[in-house]
């Protein structure tokens, strides 16, 4: 472990913000559902010498010279995650989810071209065509929904009617707020139909896809897949690009450097090649099994003591409450009492929200993060009571200090990998 001699020398502010970080993270619970823990090893890769290094271009094409180790390095990054992913390329480039988006939609896409994407209030993200975006001043883009949100099941009929009078480019999988599996199969035969390429962005599920308890989107013909290789991956932060076939491979390569960065983040680079090692280890499809059991098992007691999930259940590592049916409360009211128990999550828009994206009406909760630091179906209860007596007891500021306390107890037998206190 890093002591941090010098930088508590060099620059204490930094230095106690850093230490007040460890802590926090250390006691409380870290719910939110982009959310992880990497390893020691992760951890120091990411503080070392290879931040001194420009390294623009590719492994055996560089710009600069001196590139013997960066080669190295970025050649295993890139065969791990070709071997996790059954991809034929990869490029480890991309600085984090959003501009490895933005590189994809450059590669395969020309100015004025229409791409189809998950309703952003049914779980899509903000790169998939958010109006607040400048990508919806290039492109065009149309949604496709939940037919019943009770299940949360897609409207494939209405996404092929539609698919088939608008005629887009790309139809685009992926979400950072939908618990349910996607049927990338008749995604696929929508897209064969009207010519468009298939994008996945499996930013949210990639840990679960490499632990094969999800489905690979590449299984279903899928063209390319967009990833951060953060959240459930389980490595630092930063993006990836995979495609299905070689070919396509090379508009990526040419999208992400010289068409939208400059050079790769080498000590990030490295640090995916470890990450990526570890994701191919036994262990790692025990943690993402583990991860799945551990938000079934969230969700279905949850639901048994009457809290309403969108969905009714979940099918991944996330779920997301319907606060105002559950307790006629807004998800900002719920963030901030979680919050003031040490229970991190974040408010959330559901399926057809009348409130506003800073006050909701849900909150979203995963469980990647609380299963790193080894969390099982017993502590699943443990905290969804912490949270249900948080509700009720939300007016009495003894008790949720109470409660607060508690909840520093149950995190102290549960260490935070990379920080020994
Ligand atoms: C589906 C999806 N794509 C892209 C991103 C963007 O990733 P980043 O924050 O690393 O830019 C996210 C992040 O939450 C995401 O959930």
């Amino acid at each position: 472990m890093p002591t941090y001699t010098s930088l508590q020398t060099e620059d204490p502010a930094i230095y106690e913000a850093l230490v007040g970080e460890m802590k926090r993270q250390t006691e409380g619970v870290e719910m939110i559902a982009s959310e992880n823990y990497v390893s020691p090893a992760v951890l120091e890769c990411m503080g070392t010498v290879f931040n001194n290094k420009y390294s623009e271009g590719y492994p055996g094409k560089r710009y600069y010279a001196g590139q013997e180790f960066t080669d190295a390095v970025e050649n295993l990054a890139i065969e791990r995650a070709k071997q996790l992913f059954d991809a034929a390329h990869a490029n480890v480039q991309p600085h984090a989810g959003a501009p490895a988006n933005v590189a994809m939609y450059f590669a395969l896409l020309e100015p004025g071209d229409t791409v189809m994407g998950m309703d952003l209030s049914h779980g899509g993200h903000l790169t998939h065509g958010h109006p607040v975006t400048y990508l919806t001043k290039i492109f065009k883009f149309i949604r496709y929904k939940m037919k019943d949100i009770e299940t949360g099941e897609i409207d494939y009929d209405e996404m092929r009617q539609v698919a088939l009078k608008e005629k887009p480019k790309m139809i685009l999988a992926g979400f950072s707020a939908y618990p349910r599996e996607l049927n990338y199969a008749k995604m696929k035969a929508i897209a064969d139909e009207v010519g468009a390429v298939t994008v996945a962005d499996m930013a949210h599920i990639a840990g679960l896809i490499a632990g094969k308890v999800l489905r690979n989107p590449f299984h279903d013909g899928f063209d390319v897949i967009t990833t951060t290789t953060h959240k459930t991956l389980r490595g630092p932060r930063g993006g990836m690009i995979l495609t299905r076939e070689a070919e396509l491979g090379k508009k990526i390569d040419k999208s992400v450097f010289p068409g939208f960065q400059g050079g790769p983040i080498m000590q990030m680079v490295a640090a995916k090649a470890v990450a990526f090692g570890e994701a191919l280890k036994p262990e790692f499809r025990q943690y993402a099994k583990q991860v799945v059991v551990n938000s079934k098992h969230l969700a279905a007691y949850l639901m048994v003591k009457g809290v309403k999930l969108v969905t009714n259940g979940t099918d991944n590592h996330l779920m997301l409450i319907d606060c105002v049916k559950s307790w006629n409360l807004g998800g900002n009211e719920i963030e901030t009492l979680f919050d003031r128990i040490g229970i991190t999550l974040n408010k959330n828009m559901i399926a057809n929200d009348t409130r506003k994206p800073m006050d909701p009406s849900g909150v979203r909760l995963g469980t990647p993060a609380i299963t790193t630091r080894g969390m099982k179906e017993k502590e699943m209860e443990k905290l969804a009571d912490f949270m249900l007596t948080a509700v009720a007891s939300r007016a009495d500021e003894t008790a949720l200090l109470k409660l607060h306390e508690e909840v520093k107890t149950f995190c102290r037998k549960f260490p935070v990998p990379g920080i020994t206190t």
